[in-house]
Protein backbone atom coordinates (compact mmCIF):
# COMPACT_ATOMS: atom_id res chain seq x y z
CA UNK A 1 0.00 0.00 0.00
CA UNK A 2 1.77 3.50 -1.20
CA UNK A 3 1.35 6.23 1.10
CA UNK A 4 1.75 10.15 1.16
CA UNK A 5 3.70 11.87 4.04
CA UNK A 6 2.03 15.02 5.16
CA UNK A 7 3.17 18.47 5.31
CA UNK A 8 3.96 17.63 9.15
CA UNK A 9 5.45 14.46 8.19
CA UNK A 10 2.80 11.94 9.42
CA UNK A 11 1.92 9.38 7.01
CA UNK A 12 -1.82 8.50 5.36
CA UNK A 13 -2.28 5.28 3.25
CA UNK A 14 -3.30 6.66 -0.39
CA UNK A 15 -6.06 4.51 -0.74
CA UNK A 16 -8.87 4.83 2.36
CA UNK A 17 -12.00 2.89 2.55
CA UNK A 18 -15.52 5.32 2.72
CA UNK A 19 -17.96 4.90 5.28
CA UNK A 20 -20.81 7.24 4.27
CA UNK A 21 -24.10 5.34 4.06
CA UNK A 22 -23.03 1.69 4.36
CA UNK A 23 -26.56 -0.08 4.09
CA UNK A 24 -28.31 3.22 4.50
CA UNK A 25 -27.23 7.06 5.41
CA UNK A 26 -26.55 6.93 9.34
CA UNK A 27 -26.87 3.54 9.76
CA UNK A 28 -24.75 1.88 12.41
CA UNK A 29 -25.72 -1.27 12.87
CA UNK A 30 -23.49 -5.09 12.26
CA UNK A 31 -23.72 -4.79 8.65
CA UNK A 32 -21.87 -1.90 8.35
CA UNK A 33 -19.33 -3.17 11.16
CA UNK A 34 -18.90 -6.51 8.52
CA UNK A 35 -18.58 -4.46 5.74
CA UNK A 36 -15.61 -2.56 7.01
CA UNK A 37 -13.99 -5.96 8.74
CA UNK A 38 -14.20 -7.15 5.23
CA UNK A 39 -12.12 -4.46 4.31
CA UNK A 40 -9.98 -4.47 6.78
CA UNK A 41 -9.30 -8.10 5.57
CA UNK A 42 -8.44 -7.54 2.22
CA UNK A 43 -6.25 -4.79 3.32
CA UNK A 44 -7.54 -1.51 3.58
CA UNK A 45 -6.07 0.42 6.56
CA UNK A 46 -7.38 3.47 6.34
CA UNK A 47 -11.11 4.46 7.27
CA UNK A 48 -12.88 7.71 6.67
CA UNK A 49 -15.89 8.41 8.54
CA UNK A 50 -17.82 11.67 10.47
CA UNK A 51 -19.62 12.57 13.15
CA UNK A 52 -22.58 13.01 10.60
CA UNK A 53 -22.80 9.41 8.71
CA UNK A 54 -23.89 7.80 12.53
CA UNK A 55 -21.60 5.28 12.04
CA UNK A 56 -18.42 5.93 14.21
CA UNK A 57 -19.50 3.22 16.95
CA UNK A 58 -19.63 0.88 14.02
CA UNK A 59 -16.39 1.44 12.74
CA UNK A 60 -15.50 1.32 16.38
CA UNK A 61 -16.52 -2.09 16.81
CA UNK A 62 -14.82 -3.21 13.63
CA UNK A 63 -11.54 -1.63 14.85
CA UNK A 64 -11.97 -3.64 18.43
CA UNK A 65 -12.97 -7.02 16.56
CA UNK A 66 -10.45 -6.73 13.82
CA UNK A 67 -7.55 -7.26 16.40
CA UNK A 68 -5.48 -5.34 14.53
CA UNK A 69 -3.03 -3.10 16.20
CA UNK A 70 -4.66 0.63 16.62
CA UNK A 71 -0.84 1.65 14.82
CA UNK A 72 -1.25 -0.12 11.37
CA UNK A 73 -4.84 1.80 11.14
CA UNK A 74 -5.12 5.27 9.61
CA UNK A 75 -8.65 6.99 11.14
CA UNK A 76 -10.12 10.02 10.22
CA UNK A 77 -13.33 11.96 11.69
CA UNK A 78 -14.88 15.38 10.82
CA UNK A 79 -16.31 17.78 12.77
CA UNK A 80 -19.85 18.59 11.73
CA UNK A 81 -21.84 22.39 10.54
CA UNK A 82 -23.84 22.06 14.15
CA UNK A 83 -20.73 21.77 16.55
CA UNK A 84 -18.24 23.81 14.89
CA UNK A 85 -16.77 26.68 17.16
CA UNK A 86 -17.49 26.57 20.32
CA UNK A 87 -18.55 22.94 20.18
CA UNK A 88 -15.50 21.54 18.29
CA UNK A 89 -13.53 19.93 21.48
CA UNK A 90 -16.87 18.44 22.85
CA UNK A 91 -17.66 17.25 19.26
CA UNK A 92 -14.04 15.43 18.97
CA UNK A 93 -14.56 13.98 22.96
CA UNK A 94 -17.44 12.42 21.26
CA UNK A 95 -16.41 11.11 18.29
CA UNK A 96 -13.53 9.70 20.58
CA UNK A 97 -15.75 7.80 22.40
CA UNK A 98 -18.22 6.46 19.64
CA UNK A 99 -14.92 5.44 17.83
CA UNK A 100 -13.52 3.60 21.67
CA UNK A 101 -10.59 5.12 20.32
CA UNK A 102 -7.94 7.25 22.48
CA UNK A 103 -6.44 9.29 19.78
CA UNK A 104 -7.69 9.97 15.61
CA UNK A 105 -4.64 9.76 12.67
CA UNK A 106 -6.33 12.96 11.63
CA UNK A 107 -9.74 15.47 12.20
CA UNK A 108 -11.14 17.74 9.37
CA UNK A 109 -13.28 20.48 9.27
CA UNK A 110 -16.07 18.87 7.37
CA UNK A 111 -17.55 21.51 5.13
CA UNK A 112 -16.41 25.79 5.54
CA UNK A 113 -18.36 27.84 7.70
CA UNK A 114 -16.51 30.74 7.78
CA UNK A 115 -17.70 32.53 11.25
CA UNK A 116 -16.63 29.84 12.59
CA UNK A 117 -13.71 28.72 11.37
CA UNK A 118 -11.30 30.43 13.72
CA UNK A 119 -12.35 28.96 16.88
CA UNK A 120 -12.73 25.76 15.17
CA UNK A 121 -9.16 25.25 14.66
CA UNK A 122 -8.43 26.65 17.57
CA UNK A 123 -9.79 24.01 19.28
CA UNK A 124 -8.25 21.72 17.11
CA UNK A 125 -4.97 22.99 17.44
CA UNK A 126 -4.96 22.29 21.27
CA UNK A 127 -6.18 18.78 20.63
CA UNK A 128 -3.12 18.15 18.48
CA UNK A 129 -1.25 19.95 21.05
CA UNK A 130 -2.41 17.46 23.51
CA UNK A 131 -1.97 14.57 20.71
CA UNK A 132 -4.71 13.50 20.57
CA UNK A 133 -4.99 13.91 17.09
CA UNK A 134 -1.53 13.03 14.53
CA UNK A 135 -2.84 15.45 11.76
CA UNK A 136 -5.93 18.33 11.63
CA UNK A 137 -7.48 18.99 7.77
CA UNK A 138 -9.87 20.70 5.99
CA UNK A 139 -13.13 19.24 3.76
CA UNK A 140 -14.60 21.10 0.98
CA UNK A 141 -12.79 24.45 1.62
CA UNK A 142 -12.59 26.82 -1.30
CA UNK A 143 -9.83 28.91 -1.89
CA UNK A 144 -10.72 31.89 0.27
CA UNK A 145 -11.40 29.63 3.11
CA UNK A 146 -7.99 28.69 2.70
CA UNK A 147 -6.80 32.07 2.54
CA UNK A 148 -8.13 32.71 5.74
CA UNK A 149 -7.12 30.15 7.61
CA UNK A 150 -3.93 30.91 6.74
CA UNK A 151 -3.48 34.62 8.53
CA UNK A 152 -4.01 32.68 11.86
CA UNK A 153 -3.06 29.05 11.64
CA UNK A 154 -0.77 27.94 14.32
CA UNK A 155 -0.81 24.59 13.04
CA UNK A 156 -0.82 24.22 9.76
CA UNK A 157 -3.38 22.62 7.90
CA UNK A 158 -2.38 19.29 6.27
CA UNK A 159 -5.17 18.59 3.44
CA UNK A 160 -8.06 19.17 1.99
CA UNK A 161 -10.54 16.49 1.40
CA UNK A 162 -12.87 17.52 -1.82
CA UNK A 163 -15.29 16.01 -4.41
CA UNK A 164 -13.19 15.01 -7.14
CA UNK A 165 -14.09 12.51 -9.72
CA UNK A 166 -13.67 12.40 -13.43
CA UNK A 167 -16.20 14.75 -14.01
CA UNK A 168 -15.12 16.96 -11.78
CA UNK A 169 -11.31 17.09 -11.84
CA UNK A 170 -10.95 20.44 -9.66
CA UNK A 171 -7.47 21.42 -11.31
CA UNK A 172 -7.29 24.82 -10.49
CA UNK A 173 -7.69 23.46 -6.49
CA UNK A 174 -5.61 20.81 -7.28
CA UNK A 175 -2.77 23.05 -8.45
CA UNK A 176 -3.40 25.33 -5.59
CA UNK A 177 -3.38 22.78 -2.71
CA UNK A 178 0.20 21.32 -4.12
CA UNK A 179 1.40 24.42 -4.49
CA UNK A 180 0.42 25.25 -0.68
CA UNK A 181 1.69 21.58 0.32
CA UNK A 182 -1.72 20.39 1.46
CA UNK A 183 -2.64 16.60 0.10
CA UNK A 184 -5.23 16.07 -1.96
CA UNK A 185 -7.99 13.73 -0.79
CA UNK A 186 -11.08 13.02 -3.49
CA UNK A 187 -14.48 12.02 -1.64
CA UNK A 188 -16.81 10.37 -3.96
CA UNK A 189 -13.96 9.17 -6.30
CA UNK A 190 -16.08 7.65 -8.55
CA UNK A 191 -19.09 9.73 -8.70
CA UNK A 192 -21.09 9.03 -5.43
CA UNK A 193 -22.70 6.52 -3.30
CA UNK A 194 -26.22 5.44 -2.58
CA UNK A 195 -26.57 8.75 -0.53
CA UNK A 196 -26.96 10.90 -3.57
CA UNK A 197 -29.36 9.12 -5.34
CA UNK A 198 -27.40 9.41 -9.12
CA UNK A 199 -28.01 6.84 -10.78
CA UNK A 200 -25.26 4.34 -11.91
CA UNK A 201 -25.58 5.22 -15.69
CA UNK A 202 -25.06 8.76 -14.61
CA UNK A 203 -21.72 8.06 -13.31
CA UNK A 204 -18.01 8.16 -14.61
CA UNK A 205 -17.82 4.68 -14.16
CA UNK A 206 -19.81 4.07 -17.24
CA UNK A 207 -18.21 6.33 -19.13
CA UNK A 208 -16.89 4.79 -22.56
CA UNK A 209 -13.52 6.29 -22.48
CA UNK A 210 -13.07 4.54 -18.94
CA UNK A 211 -14.79 1.33 -19.83
CA UNK A 212 -12.23 1.42 -22.91
CA UNK A 213 -9.42 1.99 -20.82
CA UNK A 214 -10.76 -0.81 -18.06
CA UNK A 215 -11.30 -3.59 -21.10
CA UNK A 216 -7.27 -2.27 -22.58
CA UNK A 217 -5.96 -3.13 -19.25
CA UNK A 218 -8.45 -5.92 -18.20
CA UNK A 219 -9.72 -4.19 -14.88
CA UNK A 220 -12.89 -2.15 -13.97
CA UNK A 221 -13.64 1.21 -14.53
CA UNK A 222 -13.61 1.71 -10.82
CA UNK A 223 -9.52 0.53 -11.06
CA UNK A 224 -8.85 2.85 -13.31
CA UNK A 225 -10.56 5.74 -11.97
CA UNK A 226 -8.91 5.17 -8.37
CA UNK A 227 -5.47 4.52 -10.43
CA UNK A 228 -5.81 8.21 -12.12
CA UNK A 229 -5.56 9.60 -8.63
CA UNK A 230 -2.97 7.52 -7.32
CA UNK A 231 -0.46 7.72 -9.77
CA UNK A 232 -1.17 11.69 -9.47
CA UNK A 233 -0.11 11.59 -5.73
CA UNK A 234 -4.02 12.19 -4.74
CA UNK A 235 -5.70 10.23 -2.07
CA UNK A 236 -8.76 8.25 -2.80
CA UNK A 237 -11.12 7.01 -0.29
CA UNK A 238 -14.01 4.80 -2.13
CA UNK A 239 -16.84 3.41 -0.53
CA UNK A 240 -18.22 0.05 -1.48
CA UNK A 241 -20.59 -2.56 -0.01
CA UNK A 242 -20.34 -5.51 -2.60
CA UNK A 243 -16.99 -7.93 -1.75
CA UNK A 244 -15.90 -7.98 -5.49
CA UNK A 245 -15.80 -3.83 -5.63
CA UNK A 246 -14.08 -3.83 -2.22
CA UNK A 247 -11.78 -6.26 -3.32
CA UNK A 248 -10.71 -5.19 -6.89
CA UNK A 249 -10.39 -1.48 -6.15
CA UNK A 250 -7.50 -2.48 -3.58
CA UNK A 251 -5.98 -4.27 -6.48
CA UNK A 252 -4.46 -1.08 -8.30
CA UNK A 253 -0.82 -1.74 -8.92
CA UNK A 254 -0.78 -4.45 -11.38
CA UNK A 255 -1.24 -1.77 -14.39
CA UNK A 256 0.18 1.77 -15.03
CA UNK A 257 -1.87 4.10 -17.05
CA UNK A 258 -0.15 6.39 -19.49
CA UNK A 259 0.46 10.42 -19.42
CA UNK A 260 -2.22 10.11 -22.65
CA UNK A 261 -4.41 8.16 -20.63
CA UNK A 262 -4.85 10.29 -17.77
CA UNK A 263 -4.79 13.20 -19.68
CA UNK A 264 -7.69 11.50 -21.53
CA UNK A 265 -9.26 11.05 -18.37
CA UNK A 266 -9.08 14.71 -16.80
CA UNK A 267 -10.25 16.29 -20.32
CA UNK A 268 -13.70 14.32 -19.27
CA UNK A 269 -14.15 17.22 -16.65
CA UNK A 270 -17.83 18.87 -16.61
CA UNK A 271 -17.53 21.11 -13.77
CA UNK A 272 -20.64 18.54 -12.68
CA UNK A 273 -20.84 18.13 -8.79
CA UNK A 274 -22.90 15.10 -7.61
CA UNK A 275 -22.60 16.46 -4.12
CA UNK A 276 -23.28 19.87 -2.29
CA UNK A 277 -21.56 23.31 -3.38
CA UNK A 278 -19.88 24.37 -0.60
CA UNK A 279 -20.81 27.92 -1.80
CA UNK A 280 -24.35 26.89 -0.36
CA UNK A 281 -24.29 23.55 1.71
CA UNK A 282 -24.30 24.86 5.49
CA UNK A 283 -27.39 26.54 4.72
CA UNK A 284 -28.60 22.60 4.56
CA UNK A 285 -25.95 21.43 6.65
CA UNK A 286 -27.17 23.55 9.62
CA UNK A 287 -30.53 21.88 9.91
CA UNK A 288 -28.78 18.47 10.06
CA UNK A 289 -28.16 17.39 13.27
CA UNK A 290 -25.40 14.97 14.63
CA UNK A 291 -27.17 11.63 15.39
CA UNK A 292 -26.03 10.24 19.08
N1 LIG B 1 -15.98 15.28 2.97
C1 LIG B 1 -17.18 15.19 2.44
O1 LIG B 1 -17.97 16.15 2.44
C2 LIG B 1 -17.61 13.89 1.85
C3 LIG B 1 -18.78 13.85 1.09
C4 LIG B 1 -19.16 12.62 0.54
C5 LIG B 1 -18.38 11.49 0.75
N2 LIG B 1 -17.26 11.57 1.53
C6 LIG B 1 -16.43 10.36 1.79
O2 LIG B 1 -16.06 9.79 0.54
C7 LIG B 1 -16.41 8.41 0.54
C8 LIG B 1 -16.67 7.90 -0.87
O3 LIG B 1 -17.68 8.64 -1.51
P1 LIG B 1 -19.13 8.05 -1.81
O4 LIG B 1 -19.47 7.08 -0.77
O5 LIG B 1 -20.02 9.19 -2.04
O6 LIG B 1 -19.01 7.38 -3.22
P2 LIG B 1 -17.99 6.61 -4.19
O7 LIG B 1 -16.92 5.99 -3.40
O8 LIG B 1 -17.63 7.54 -5.29
O9 LIG B 1 -18.96 5.54 -4.83
C9 LIG B 1 -19.56 4.54 -4.08
C10 LIG B 1 -20.50 3.78 -5.00
O10 LIG B 1 -19.72 3.17 -6.04
C11 LIG B 1 -19.98 1.77 -6.05
N3 LIG B 1 -18.70 1.12 -6.36
C12 LIG B 1 -17.65 0.96 -5.55
N4 LIG B 1 -16.64 0.36 -6.18
C13 LIG B 1 -17.07 0.13 -7.45
C14 LIG B 1 -16.50 -0.46 -8.58
N5 LIG B 1 -15.26 -0.94 -8.55
N6 LIG B 1 -17.22 -0.52 -9.72
C15 LIG B 1 -18.48 -0.03 -9.76
N7 LIG B 1 -19.08 0.55 -8.72
C16 LIG B 1 -18.39 0.64 -7.56
C17 LIG B 1 -20.49 1.42 -4.68
O11 LIG B 1 -21.31 0.28 -4.79
P3 LIG B 1 -21.49 -0.81 -3.59
O12 LIG B 1 -21.51 -0.04 -2.32
O13 LIG B 1 -22.78 -1.47 -3.92
O14 LIG B 1 -20.33 -1.75 -3.67
C18 LIG B 1 -21.25 2.67 -4.31
O15 LIG B 1 -22.54 2.66 -4.86
C19 LIG B 1 -17.64 8.38 1.47
O16 LIG B 1 -17.98 7.06 1.85
C20 LIG B 1 -17.17 9.26 2.56
O17 LIG B 1 -16.29 8.57 3.42
C21 LIG B 1 -16.86 12.75 2.06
Amino acid sequence: MTTITLNNGVEIPQLGFGTAAIDEWQEDNSYVTDTILKAMSIGYRHFDTAAVYGNERALGRAIRDSGLPRQELFITSKVWDTEQGRGTAAAFERSLERLQLDYLDLYLIHWPVPPYTRETWEAMEELYDEKKVRALGLSNFRKSDIEQIATFARVRPTCNQIELHPYLTQREMVDYCQFHKLAVVCWSPLGSGSWSGVPATEKPIVDPVIIQMAQKHGVTAGQIILKWNIQQHRIAIPKAESLDHIRKNFLLYDFELSEEEIKAIDSLNRYHRFGADPDVAHEINKKVPVPD
